[in-house]
Order: structure tokens, then C-alpha cells, then sequence
């Protein structure tokens, strides 16, 4: 059972992530969706919130599962039994950040190893700012994240 952890804010969950979950898929056994609880960002919507949304758009992936986590990220890999950490790169911008924290996550657990995968070039500009932002703007962003996560945008910034 090779069991993969791909950890992140998701605050909210795009269409660049749900890529990055299915391309997961094709390579392991079980893949745990796990939302950081991060003291550093201030996110739009709760952990409760963005388990919701994963977890209603990963309906049909049987092999994927969703959680939460507070503290180091290659404990909880630890503590779920994953051999590896998945990260998504999008461009060279993301390269330094991605392999500064990949080394140290390795110096920290040396078994477990950072993979990288590559989203569909169409979702290389998205993050989940730059959803908060348009939606903030009642922009339609339908092409970019899934439904669960356009209705709630629609909600939360519905005057
Ligand atoms: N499609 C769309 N957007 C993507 C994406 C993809 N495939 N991959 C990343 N992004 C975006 C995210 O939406 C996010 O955007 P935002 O900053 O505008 O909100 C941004 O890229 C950052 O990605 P995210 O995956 O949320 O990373 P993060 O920098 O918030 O880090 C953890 C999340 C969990 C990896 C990190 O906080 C962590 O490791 N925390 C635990 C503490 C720890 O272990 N520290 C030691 C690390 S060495």
C-alpha cells in the first residue's frame, strides 16, 4: 500500500489542485488530502470549510481521502503511515520555495520523500488567492474552481 500526503492550505481547493490529486492517483495506492492549519495565513474559509469542498469534489476518487493538520507536515506523514509528500509545481516561481521546503522536509524525516507533479499547463497561473481575489469581484470563476467551491465563493462575498 504506498500511501502519498499531499498537504496544503487549499483555501479554496482549485481545478489546479483536483489535477494534482488525479495525476496522485495514477501513481499510488491511497492519497490523503490534508489542510494545513497555518498560523501564518489568515484563510477565507475555515478547515471545516475546506475539508467540505475537497472532499465533495473528490467524490469519485476512491483512492483519496481528506484531513486536517496542525504542526509539521512529515509528522503527520509519519503518523499516517505515507511514504511521501506530494507538492504541485506550476512554474520556476514556485521552484525555490518548493525545493527549500522539500530538503528540509527531508533533513527532518529521511525516509520520506517530496514528488513533484506538474498541472495541466491551462492551470499554471491559478492559485487561490488570485480565486479569493476575482470572487471578491463577483467574477465568474466557474473555469477554475469546482461547483461546491463557486457556490460558496458566491455566498461568502454576496453583500
Ligand atoms: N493549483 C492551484 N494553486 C496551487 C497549486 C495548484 N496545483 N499548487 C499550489 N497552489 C497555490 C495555493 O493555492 C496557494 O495559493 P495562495 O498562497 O494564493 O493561497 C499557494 O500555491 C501555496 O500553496 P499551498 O499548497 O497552500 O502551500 P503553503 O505555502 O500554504 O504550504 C504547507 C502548505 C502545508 C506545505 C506548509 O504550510 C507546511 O508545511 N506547513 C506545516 C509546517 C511545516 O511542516 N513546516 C516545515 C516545512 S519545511
Amino acid at each position: 500500500m504506498r500511501k502519498v500526503l499531499y498537504p496544503g492550505t487549499f483555501d479554496p481547493v482549485t481545478n489546479g489542485h483536483i489535477d494534482i490529486i488525479q495525476r496522485a492517483c495514477d501513481l499510488f495506492d491511497k492519497v490523503v488530502v490534508t489542510v494545513a492549519i497555518n498560523p501564518t495565513k489568515t484563510p477565507l474559509f475555515s478547515v471545516k470549510e475546506r475539508i467540505k469542498f475537497i472532499a465533495d469534489s473528490v467524490q469519485d476518487f476512491p483512492k483519496v481521502s481528506v484531513d486536517s493538520f496542525d504542526g509539521l507536515v512529515v509528522d503527520h506523514a509519519k503518523n499516517i503511515g505515507a511514504i511521501g509528500i506530494i507538492r504541485g509545481l506550476r512554474a520556476m516561481s514556485d521552484f525555490e520555495y518548493e525545493f527549500q521546503m522539500a530538503l528540509m522536509n527531508r533533513k527532518l524525516a529521511k525516509k520520506i520523500n517530496t514528488v513533484f507533479l506538474m498541472p495541466h499547463e491551462k492551470y499554471t497561473y491559478l492559485n487561490s488567492s488570485i480565486i479569493r481575489n476575482l470572487a471578491s469581484f463577483n467574477s465568474d470563476v466557474s473555469d477554475f474552481v469546482p461547483p461546491i467551491v463557486q457556490e460558496a465563493l458566491k455566498i461568502k462575498f454576496r453583500k
